[in-house]
């Protein structure tokens, strides 16, 4: 399972990057308004420091404006991966941009159908939004596990990010079902690490130290 982080926030980067576990970023608009920076400037030092895909999201939601606007992100950097909404005119534009080599995260993913056609036009990564199903009473899960089947089926050059996680459940699932990747809030990276047998397991072998070497 690759890790990517879904943040545009530079100290959380730096942090996990630090570590060495981190494979990718995500961002959306409401992630990057809530760090209240200039977008490129963002998008570009995330790059400088992940050195893998970084999602930035197109604003605009009509065709012509959607290829400008992933032109100009692309060239930022070459992590850049555009990231575009599931919509009629996002999925002509994903399909355009694969044939100009740009690779493209078509996102807001809520049906299998959605996710068949943007494999279909050519997408590099789909993103389902596993938290916001569970937000209205669905398995949101079980939509991620559907994504990687098809893909899996068919064979389809593209990768599922699991979005929209919440809790360590859900990287458990995406564990299980083999999905490709898992976009994390930073907070969720770090309930990963711990375990309060880990803990009580090191306190217990430093104060047997401690008497030993009295
Ligand atoms: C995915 O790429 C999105 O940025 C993200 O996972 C949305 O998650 P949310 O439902 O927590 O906003």
């Amino acid at each position: 399972m690759q890790i990517f982080l879904d943040t545009a926030n530079i100290e959380e980067i730096k942090e996990i990057a630090s570590i060495g576990i981190l494979d990718g970023v995500t961002t959306n608009p409401s992630l990057i308004a809530k760090e209240n920076r200039d977008f490129k400037a963002t998008i570009k030092e995330i790059c400088d420091i992940v050195k893998g895909p970084v999602s930035a999201e197109v604003i605009a939601t009509d065709f012509e404006g959607m290829i400008k606007e992933a032109q100009e992100l692309a060239s930022i950097s070459e992590y850049v991966v555009v990231k575009i909404p599931f919509t009629y005119e996002g999925l002509k534009a994903t399909s355009y941009l694969f044939k100009k080599n740009i690779p493209v995260n078509m996102t807001l993913i809520f049906s299998p159908n959605q996710a068949v056609l943007a494999c279909k036009a050519g997408a590099r990564y789909i993103s389902p939004f596993v938290g916001r199903l569970d937000d209205i009473g669905h398995e949101g899960i079980e939509l991620a596990r559907q994504c990687q089947d098809i893909i899996d089926t068919y064979g389809y050059d593209t990768e599922v990010i699991a979005a929209s996680i919440r809790h360590t459940e859900h990287v458990l699932k995406v564990l299980e079902y083999g999905i490709d990747i898992a976009t994390l809030p930073h907070k969720v990276v770090l309930q990963m690490m711990k375990h309060p047998l880990t803990d009580i397991g090191i306190e217990k072998f430093l104060s047997d130290w401690k008497k030993f070497n009295k």
